[in-house]
């Protein structure tokens, strides 16, 4: 079998983003259409891993604003016109298909934020999650008590994280 790849994600690929949604984050279930609202508006941050005839992960990103956490399962409406970093909303692999994966979907996206002149890279970091992203790159912003309150819906131990691309 080839290499899996990145691609741009379809509608017609939301049954396989939800599938692999639901089996890798059966605690932070999110509805289909949430999935097709953030391919809509933005288009060039949603991928999927294409690993022979399967989906085997995905990737969804839009342009935000700092230190503004989307909550989970909620449309966003509409994208900042004032965006001043890309946020990863999610990134999930199947086991079998992971390894070097998440390195080639980050620096993707940090190549489609250079292009629109945004200089940050923003996420909230769920599970046990942090120190792979900081080898990314990331770093945990000191979080106040608001902050703190919109991370609920992520769950225990979610923390937001940037990365800051004129430093690297
Ligand atoms: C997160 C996920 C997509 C990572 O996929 P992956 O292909 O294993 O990631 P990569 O191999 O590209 O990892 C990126 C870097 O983090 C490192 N890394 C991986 N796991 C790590 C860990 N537990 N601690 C520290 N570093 C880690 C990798 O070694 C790699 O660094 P390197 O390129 O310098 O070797 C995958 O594990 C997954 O789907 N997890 C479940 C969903 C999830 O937690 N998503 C993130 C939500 S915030």
């Amino acid at each position: 079998m080839s290499k899996p790849h990145w691609r741009p994600a379809h509608a017609s690929d939301l049954p396989a983003i939800g599938a692999i949604a639901a089996r890798i984050h059966p605690d932070l279930p999110e509805s289909p259409e949430v999935f097709a609202e953030k391919m809509r508006l933005y288009p060039g941050g949603c991928r999927v891993l294409v690993a022979g005839d399967e989906i085997a992960g995905y990737g969804l990103s839009h342009p935000w604003k700092q230190h503004r956490i989307p909550p989970l399962d909620a449309l966003l409406a509409r994208l900042p016109d004032d965006a001043d970093c890309l946020y990863v909303h999610d990134v999930a692999v199947l086991p079998d298909f992971r390894g070097g994966v998440l390195r080639t979907y980050v620096a993707a996206i940090e190549e489609l934020a250079r292009a629109s002149q945004i200089a940050t890279l923003a996420l909230v970091s769920v599970y046990a999650t942090r120190p792979l992203w900081e080898r990314l790159g990331f770093r945990t912003v000191t979080m106040d008590a608001e902050l703190r309150a919109k991370l609920e819906s992520y769950g225990e131990g979610a923390t937001y994280m940037l990365r800051d691309l004129a430093a690297t």
